[in-house]
């Protein structure tokens, strides 16, 4: 199969963003339109069967170059926004924050203008401050994509959540899906709310009251203090993690009691829907919010969220870099 026989037929008419900030405002058809690419694209990254040797590269954006501007620690995001951009044949750069003259006083702005300077298309970036990529996006000429900012949105990652739940389950219309855990510090959490119900799911908000207050209800949600009492009603479970690096103080008197009180595992399970789902975004800590044998079982789909991440990012790499308007 050749990069001509897949008929791309050009970006999807009706996706009309330069940038991916976040899924606030995105509507169900902008959202379907990325699900849809990305699943094009997975067909492609997936396709080692009968194959001995698989090219799985679409250079439709050769030429182009990337640079991945992380503040933060990253595993999953930085290595697939990296694979998606060369996958589509784009040169990435990898920008160290700590190794930059930003350690010399140059403010972001003036380091980020540098940087367009050397004629960058896509700025992908993550910081700890909520509102940094809009603020790029203001400042460059390029195309900017969040891979979260603070607690604010990361909306590649809840693409690639609802991507998976759509594979898995067949659809997101009238599921009922609940993320647990950390909902306070979770960026992840509030991309998924906005497209989640965007797409018509009912959503829960399930935590410790020190992480999530009952506030979060004004953006249509429902929030409960009990996995116990919500168990038999989902049909996905979101396992946020722990947050311990954003928190200020102590949310609660123990792991052990979080564990007790909002950890995924087997019993829990088994009063779970027969057809339920577990997702996370990654890291996981085994045995925290999820038990380890919940986590490699059966109704775990937490691999295949990784494997949808790079469809996804190539998705709206694609997307962005041919939109017609800004
Ligand atoms: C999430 C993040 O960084 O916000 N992880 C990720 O991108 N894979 C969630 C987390 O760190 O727990």
């Amino acid at each position: 199969m050749s990069v001509g026989d897949l008929c791309w037929g050009g970006v999807p008419v009706g996706w009309r963003r330069r940038h991916l900030l976040g899924i606030e405002g995105m509507s169900a058809d902008e959202i379907t339109l990325a699900l849809d690419q990305a699943e094009r694209f997975k067909s492609v990254l997936v396709r080692d069967k009968g194959y001995e040797y698989c090219d799985r590269k679409v250079p439709l954006l050769a030429g182009k170059t990337c640079v991945n501007l992380f503040f933060e620690n990253s595993t999953r995001t930085k290595t697939s926004f990296t694979l998606a951009a060369r996958r589509l044949g784009m040169d990435v750069v990898d920008f160290s924050a700590s190794t930059s003259s930003l350690s010399k006083g140059e403010t972001f702005i003036d380091t980020v203008k540098n940087l367009e300077a050397m004629q960058v298309d896509a700025v992908v970036v993550r910081h700890s401050c909520p509102g940094t990529a809009m603020l790029l996006s203001e400042n460059i000429r390029g195309h900017v994509l969040n891979a979260g900012d603070g607690a604010h949105e990361h909306p590649t990652q809840a693409l690639l959540d609802i991507l998976t739940i759509r594979q898995r389950l067949g659809r997101i219309k009238g599921l009922t899906v609940a993320l647990v855990g950390d909902i306070a510090h979770s960026r992840t959490a509030r991309s998924n709310i906005w497209g989640l119900r965007a797409l018509g799911a009912n959503v829960i908000l399930c935590g410790p009251s020190t992480l999530v207050s009952k506030r979060w209800e004004s953006l249509g949600v429902v929030v409960s203090y009990s996995l116990d009492e919500i168990l038999g009603k989902v049909d996905v479970f979101n396992l946020l993690r722990i947050q311990f690096e954003r928190q200020v103080i102590r949310p609660f008197p123990s792991t052990r009691e979080y564990s007790h009180l909002y950890g995924m595992d087997t019993a829990r399970l088994s009063r779970a829907k027969p057809e339920v789902l577990i997702i996370a975004p990654g890291p996981i800590n085994r045995g925290l919010e999820v038990t380890p044998d919940v986590a490699d079982g059966q109704h775990s789909a937490i691999l295949d969220q990784v494997t949808n991440g790079v469809a996804i990012r190539m998705a709206t790499l694609w997307m962005c870099l041919n939109s017609k308007s800004i």
